[in-house]
Order: structure tokens, then sequence, then C-alpha cells
């Protein structure tokens, strides 16, 4: 098959990947996306290194046995647990990986206050330790494990505002919310509650996430490769789950049709 046509695979612990497919295609509508969401093992953000970086091992063998052209690792605690092993073990293959867009919070002002909202794992690990450090003397960096998020959004619960606003009101608790200028949403779940945390938190505070510049870093190695799919053609998404309950892959499809966070 012609390199152009093959497909991008796109994976995450679960169901918070789907913002990034979400934007890829919005991005890029005439690739073809295999998304792979791990859905029966999440939440990664509470496991261990070696347990997830067999889980992605073993989506990234799926990925290459369907032919995919590059891997989106739409998953900071993937990222932070294997990338550099993933791409040792396929150097040919562009692997594209998230991690908390604490240099966009930043970018051009002087002392910020920062808070981070991630998963436990990606905050406590040596990559985010080193993204830090390059930070830390001139910006104060608050980090936020929040693990209900990532549960709201895997049990189709994010329709229950109350439930939600009453989960980001305790995270918030923890500061002098008037203190902060930024909230970096460190994992792709949490995406899906902007327009509460914008509710919650008024227009003062800048939200940003690493999306925009993950999807803009994947069409630059594509079209570096000369691998971009022509215009021409029509797109498409296959969806797949580890869990086998077919009520994933009906709430993948609504998340992937939801406007929320967008
Ligand atoms: N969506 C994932 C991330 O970006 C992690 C969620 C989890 O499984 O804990 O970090």
């Amino acid at each position: 098959m012609n390199a152009k046509e093959k497909a991008i695979g796109v994976f995450d612990s679960g169901l918070g990947g789907i913002s990034v497919l979400r934007d890829l295609k919005r991005f890029m509508p005439h690739e073809h996306y295999l998304y792979y969401g791990d859905s029966s093992f999440a939440p990664y953000g509470e496991k261990t290194r070696e347990e997830i970086t067999k889980r992605c091992e073993e989506i990234c063998a799926f990925f290459i046995h369907q032919g995919v052209k590059a891997i989106v690792i739409a998953c900071n605690t993937a990222t932070s647990a294997c990338v550099k092993e993933l791409r040792e073990e396929y150097p040919n293959l562009p692997i594209i990986g998230m991690e908390p867009a604490v240099k966009v919070a930043v970018d051009g002002k002087e002392n910020q206050n920062v808070l981070v909202m991630a998963t436990r794992f990606t905050l406590k690990e040596k990559k985010f330790e080193n993204l830090l450090s390059r930070y830390s003397k001139q910006h104060v960096i608050y980090r936020q494990p929040c693990p209900e998020l990532v549960e709201l959004v895997e049990h189709d619960e994010l329709d229950q505002q109350d439930k939600v606003e009453n989960t980001l009101r305790e995270y918030f608790s923890h500061y002098d919310m008037d203190e902060i200028d930024s909230i970096v949403l460190g994992c792709t779940h949490f995406i899906f509650f902007k327009e509460t945390i914008r509710k919650l938190c008024g227009d003062r505070i800048q939200i940003v996430d690493g999306n925009a510049g993950t999807i803009r870093h994947v069409k630059e190695l594509l079209a570096e490769k000369n691998e971009l799919c022509d215009d021409t053609k029509q797109g498409s998404i296959q969806i797949f789950n580890s869990s086998k309950d077919p009520y994933y892959k009906t709430l993948s499809q609504k998340l992937l049709e939801s406007t929320l966070g967008l």
C-alpha cells in the first residue's frame, strides 16, 4: 500500500485520547485513523511504569500489525512511562507523545503561578521533574493529581454537572485560585472539562492543553516524510477498545461527536 494511504494509530488508556482524535480529524480530515482505547486497564495514572509499558507495547504491536504510518500516544501518562522505549523499538516510525503544556502556559511571561492538573503517575515522573526544572526558578508550578476526572469520563458522567463541578471545586479548594495565572490540562481526559473549569474559574485564568501542539507536530512529521494523505481522499476512523463491552465503543463515538472542550 502507498505509504500516504496508511492509517495513523492513536491510543490512550481509555477515552481521553478521543479529544486528540477529534482535533486530528478536524485538522487533517483526509487521513485514516485507528483509535485504541485501553479502557479495561484504565486508569494508567494509578499503575506502575512496568504495567503501563507492557500495555503500550502490546497496543503498538497491534498498530504495527495493522500497518500504520505513525503512532500518536494521546496520553501524557503513557508518554512519560515509555515513549523512549517505544521509539527505540520502532526507530523508523514517527511516534508522537504528549506532555503537560507548561511551556505554553508561561511563554513570554514572568513570575507565573501555574496549576498543572494531570495524573499521579505523570506528576511524579522524572520526565515531569525535568520539565519543571526548566521553569521552576522563574515560576511557581503546583501539581494536582485528578484521578476522579478520568473516572467521570470513563463512566459517561460528563453531563452530571453537579458532580463534575463538585469534583473540580474540591481540587481547586487546595489553592488560592485568585493567585493562579494558568491551568494546564496535562491529561487528555481533562479536555472535556474545559467549559466547566472556565465557568468555575472565570476568564482571567488561562487554560492550556497540549492538543493543538501535538496535532501540528503530527502533520509536520508526516509532511517531512511526504506521507500526508492526498486531500482529494475521504478519511476514516476505526475504533478499537480492550474492553469487549460495546458500551465503550458507543461512548467513544459520543465523545468524538461531542463539542465539549473544543
Ligand atoms: N488520558 C491519560 C493522560 O493523558 C491518562 C488517564 C489515566 O488513565 O489515568 O495522562
